[in-house]
Parts: C-alpha cells; structure tokens; sequence
C-alpha cells in the first residue's frame, strides 16, 4: 500500500473511534496523497469525517490573509472543503497578526482547549524540520516565530511566481509542542528526504536535527517510500518490523 493510503487508513481507523478526533496537518508536496486518499474514503463511505477537527501546523508570517499559498488557504483548499468539512472545523495560528507573539500563545492555548492534537502528520525538510522547526530550534520549544534559512526558501520557492515572494518569517508549533500530540506520523518521500530521513530516524537526537525530537515521542511513525529510506542503516531491520506488525498495533 502506498503511504498516503496507509496514513488515511491510520487517521479512518481514529475517527471511526473518535469521530470529533483534532487532526494536525501539515503542508507542502508530501502529504497530499493522503488527504486524497482520506476524501476518497469520506467521499466512498467507508469513513464519516463530518465530526473531525483540523488543525495547522505552522503558517507564513506576512502573506495577505486569503493569499492563495498562506498555509490556511492551503489547509482550507486541500483537506477540509474536500472532507465536506466547514472553516469552522478548522483552527490555525494567525500570520497576519500585528501582535505575533500574543498570536503564538493563543495559538498553543487554542490547542490545549480544543483538548490536544489526536494525530499529527509531519512532513520533513532537506535540512531536518519539522513544522518550520529549523535547524537548532529548542527541543522544548513552543510555538512561536522563526526564520527560514535560504535552503527552506529555495525548497519552497515552487509555489510562488517569484523566489523573493517566498516569506522569510513564519508562525510553527514548537517541537516542544509538536510533542504534545498523542501519535506523531511523518511522511517522507523521494531521494531528496533520503539523508534527512537517516539523520533523524537513526540519530543522535540533536536540535541540529529537529525531526530527531521524534525519538522522544512515544508514539511516533516514519513512513517512508524506498528512495527516502536509501540511507537507513537499519531498514532491513524496520522491514521486518513493519511485516511482523501485530495487527491490534495500528500504524
Ligand atoms: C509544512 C511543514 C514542512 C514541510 C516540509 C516538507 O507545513 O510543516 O515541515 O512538511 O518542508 O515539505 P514538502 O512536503 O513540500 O517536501
């Protein structure tokens, strides 16, 4: 099964036992196909996501808001009009906000009342973040501004007309907050993900390496395609793992 797939099957399995589930969502390329795949199975009935909650992961600082690639538009765009779902099932951190900081803390305190993330898809970057937790971001932190290096903002210069278009500031989750979330699932597809994909799968835990916090979650899932699982060590190991999976287990 592909990843996408699998992952959409993980997040059906949670809300057909926790229908209102808050699901966080990530952005970018990789976690596409399973928001397809999870409005393919809304859409076949094989799933009600009518309850689910959806929320952001991070968010560009500065984009006017309704700009068609601020992560809201995105969120809004790609997974919940195509889950049928409405913008009131839907929470993220405010990036036009005059007052950023104040806009964080709500953002954590928003969380923390809507009673936690159930599940969170992560993607990762070339340089090892997760959410925009750029290199050498605290372990323990919440959420809050930070800088893309120029690395993330080349990566991401594909959706805009112009690379200079591309913000330099956005709102994440913390890694610490990241952490909070009950079941962390980070997809990882392509060469390009390959060293990333090694570096925070196999150690050592390091904020050089913020998907490396990954390590400290008890309750955390890679899901790779063969070219992002290149470097890995052990994958012969983890193959047999995943083959010997006791079903009760889940994703
Ligand atoms: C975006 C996010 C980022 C991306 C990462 C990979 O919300 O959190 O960490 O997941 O930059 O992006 P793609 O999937 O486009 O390679």
């Amino acid at each position: 099964m592909a990843g996408g797939e699998l992952i959409a099957e993980a997040v059906a399995a949670l809300l057909r036992g926790k229908p209102d589930a808050l699901l966080g969502v990530a952005t970018g390329s990789t976690p596409l196909p399973v928001y397809q795949a999870l409005a393919a199975q809304v859409r076949a009935g094989s799933v009600d996501a009518s309850r689910a909650r959806i929320c952001q992961l991070d968010e560009y600082v500065g984009l006017p808001a309704g700009h068609p690639e601020s992560y809201r538009s995105v969120v809004l765009r790609e997974v919940v009009e195509p889950l049928g779902l409405g913008a009131d099932s839907f929470m993220g951190p405010d990036g036009t906000a005059e007052d950023v900081p104040a806009a964080c803390a709500a953002y954590d305190s928003a969380l923390r009342e809507a009673g936690g993330v159930d599940l969170q898809l992560l993607g990762i970057g070339t340089d090892g973040h997760i959410g925009f937790n750029e290199p050498c971001s605290s372990l323990a932190s919440r959420t809050r501004i930070k800088t893309l290096t120029r690395q993330t903002r080349e990566d991401n210069a594909r959706f805009f007309e112009r690379p200079e278009e591309v913000p330099h500031h956005v709102i994440t989750q913390g890694i610490g907050t990241i952490l909070e979330a009950r079941h962390l699932v980070l997809l990882a597809t392509g060469a390009g993900k390959a060293d990333a994909v090694a570096r925070a799968v196999e150690g050592p835990l390091t904020a050089l390496v913020p998907a490396s916090a990954l390590q400290l979650h008890p309750h955390a899932t890679v899901v790779v395609d063969e070219a992002a699982a290149a470097q890995l060590a052990l994958a012969d190991y983890f193959r047999a793992t995943y083959a010997a999976k006791p079903h009760w287990q889940g994703l």
